[in-house]
């Protein structure tokens, strides 16, 4: 008898531990309101804890120990940063499954989460589908198929393990000059507000019920994106890239704020500080946009993260002074730092600045509650590990066709026909012998642009998969037409192969951020010269691959048809398929096409307007099929 009360008090001594088990571990329950799972972790946590959180790495100095030993909260691949060359998506899947292991093998098991710059696809990685470029897709003017292609790169960056990407851009590039004016939708605030439609499809539908300012990411499917770069990237003086915008309060939140309240709307997850300043004042360190406005005002409350080495540049030169920095870049706002190198400076420095009170646990705790939020919304802590089970959308046909189909919506048709009455495009499948000539046709790299596989992109057919524009016309030409290569023929050649007309294919060479930054926007040699020995001798279509609008006088009238392709990505058949009229041309410019630099800055709109394309113009053909 007193040995079965004995078994039941034990009984009942067990149940209670783990029934206050169950409840310490309360941030472990997915059960619990997500305000409750926040707060209980939040307790636990010491501040060595908490600044691992607001600390992200590169993936080339993390390791499972340093995960496990500073408690890291996130890791980013940076451009051309992967695990090995021609990484498969089990390379990338084992490597973010180590990082993440070494991140739950805490004390207190908090989950990292992975970003990397899926700018158009999942661009640093090899054989994933590449879509144009945000510049191309403005021209489309169709939200819903920007919302598929963010559905599409969510999924193809979950199949290597990744939750986060660094996109959209929705800079408001207001000067062409700007080296990173390929990122943006748009010169108009309006175009690139719809396209924050691809918020949705990265992040998943928000649910009706949702409250404005919370991040929302939906399922396996779904990953983190980041609106940026907060704020007035595209504004710039010239065009310089991390520039001064110099502009009052009426320009700033009527042009470059907007996009920011539709992609909260939408429920965005983070926010990426921009390097440039707002008259004088460095974004890094502007409190009052950052939490006055998008925290307080906003009610933002998903993180906001620093751009890479952003509190450094703080300073100039950079890292002068990396207390003030982390001071005054903590204290403006920033919740988590894309430091990415020299993590053990920035934790020293930052735990070194609360505890001599220059920074308030207050601040700290903010940074936290909003970094975790983000964490728990995507369900890391109950399925932090990847699997394989995804790895068949990376680079999938249907992705593939889907960047064709945004490649053909993409193109802007500029001049169709010396004589309009007499248009050239679309041209015949059947001919007896085409020229294609130029340095773009034949280049796979020069049709991505940068961000692509390198920070600088790169040049060449053999570094990724997909099509060039030259195997997507060879494809689509009947089998009797003859097609000949040549990138720079004379024009004696020319005239003697007697083509029955040419396609030039010549833009700029792939640059990113400040190398791209120009102040004469020419096409690359021998561009010009190809255009003029070529269009010289036989008709022919120019097709402009560049991030923006570039020279095109004085050869226009020399030419006979005129088309913008941007940076069309992998599937070079979108051109083919409107140039041969399977589908009709329908873009329209969502950039003005200046006359000359001198010009520069011009846009829709200001008083002395004198494009020598405007705003909104492309001419359209039908398509054979209709
Ligand atoms: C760029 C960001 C990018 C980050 C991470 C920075 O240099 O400005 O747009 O997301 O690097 O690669």
């Amino acid at each position: 008898m007193r040995m079965s009360k004995m078994r039941v008090f034990l009984v009942f001594l067990c149940l209670w531990a783990v029934v206050a088990e169950a409840e310490i571990l309360k941030y472990k329950d997915p059960k619990q309101p997500l305000n409750a799972r926040i707060k209980d972790l939040m307790r636990r946590m010491t501040l060595e804890e908490k600044i691992g959180q607001m600390t992200q790495i590169e993936s080339k100095v993390a390791s499972p120990d340093v995960m496990k030993n500073y408690f890291i909260g996130s890791v980013l691949s940076g451009p051309g940063s992967v695990p090995v060359a021609k990484a498969s998506a089990s390379d990338w899947v084992n490597m973010v499954n180590g990082f993440q292991k070494g991140a739950v093998s805490t004390r207190l098991g908090i989950p990292m989460i992975h970003g990397i710059d899926a700018v158009h696809g999942h661009s640093n990685v090899y054989k994933a589908t590449i879509f144009p470029h945000n510049v191309g897709l403005g021209v489309t003017r169709d939200p819903q198929l920007i919302k598929r292609i963010g559905a599409a790169t969510a999924l193809e960056v979950r199949a290597t393990g990744i939750r986060y990407t660094f996109a959209p851009c929705i800079a408001v590039c207001r000067d062409p000059r700007w080296g990173r004016c390929f990122e943006s939708y748009s010169e108009d605030h309006k175009i690139v507000q719809s396209m924050t439609e691809i918020i949705p499809g990265l992040q998943g539908d928000l649910p009706a019920n949702s409250r404005k300012g919370i991040p929302f990411v939906a399922g396996k499917t779904k990953i983190a994106a980041c609106a940026k770069h907060f704020v007035g990237d595209g504004g710039t003086t010239r065009g310089i890239d991390e520039n001064n915008t110099v502009i009052d309060s009426k320009g700033l939140f009527g042009i470059h704020m907007p996009a920011y309240y539709d992609s909260i709307r939408r429920g965005v997850a983070t926010v990426m500080i921009s390097y440039s300043s707002w008259n004088g004042i460095k974004m890094h360190t502007n409190k009052f946009l950052i939490t006055g406005f998008l925290k307080n005002r906003l009610k933002f409350r998903g993180f906001v993260i620093s751009d890479w080495e952003g509190i450094d540049r703080i300073t100039s030169p950079p890292h002068a002074n990396y207390t003030y920095s982390v001071q005054a870049g903590v204290l403006a706002g920033i919740d988590m730092v894309m430091v990415p190198k020299n993590y053990t400076e920035f934790i020293n420095t930052l735990t070194l600045l609360v505890k001599s009170n220059v920074i308030p646990m207050s601040r700290i705790d903010d940074a936290v509650r909003r970094i975790l939020r983000v964490k728990f919304v995507m369900g890391l802590f109950e399925d932090p590990l990847a699997d394989l089970s995804l790895a068949k959308h990376l680079g999938s046909q249907e992705h593939r066709e889907l960047a064709r189909e945004a490649v053909r919506k993409s193109l802007v048709l500029l001049k169709n026909g010396k004589d309009p009455k007499k248009p050239f495009l679309p041209l015949l499948k059947k001919s007896r012998k085409i020229l294609v000539a130029g340095t773009h046709a034949d280049n796979l790299g020069f049709q991505c642009g940068g961000w692509t596989i390198e920070w600088q992109g790169f040049r060449g057919n053999n570094i990724t998969a997909g099509t060039t524009i030259l195997a997507a016309i060879k494809k689509a030409v009947d089998p009797s037409t003859q097609v000949v290569f040549s990138e720079n023929p004379g024009s004696s050649f020319v005239k003697g192969e007697e083509f029955s007309h040419a396609i030039v294919v010549v833009g700029e060479l792939p640059y990113a951020d400040k190398a791209g930054d120009s102040t004469n926007l020419t096409i690359a040699e021998p561009g010009p010269s190809t255009i003029r020995s070529v269009c010289g001798s036989t008709k022919c279509v120019v097709v402009v691959v560049s991030g923006r609008p570039v020279v095109m006088e004085p050869y226009v009238r020399r030419i006979d048809a005129l088309v913008a392709a941007w940076l069309p990505g992998t599937e070079g058949e979108g051109v083919a398929d409107v140039l041969f009229g399977d589908y009709g041309f329908s873009g329209k410019l969502a950039r003005s096409w200046f006359k000359s630099v001198d010009q520069l800055p011009m846009n829709v709109g200001d008083e002395h307007y004198d494009p020598l394309f405007a705003f909104g113009f492309g001419l359209t053909t039908q398509s054979r099929h209709v």
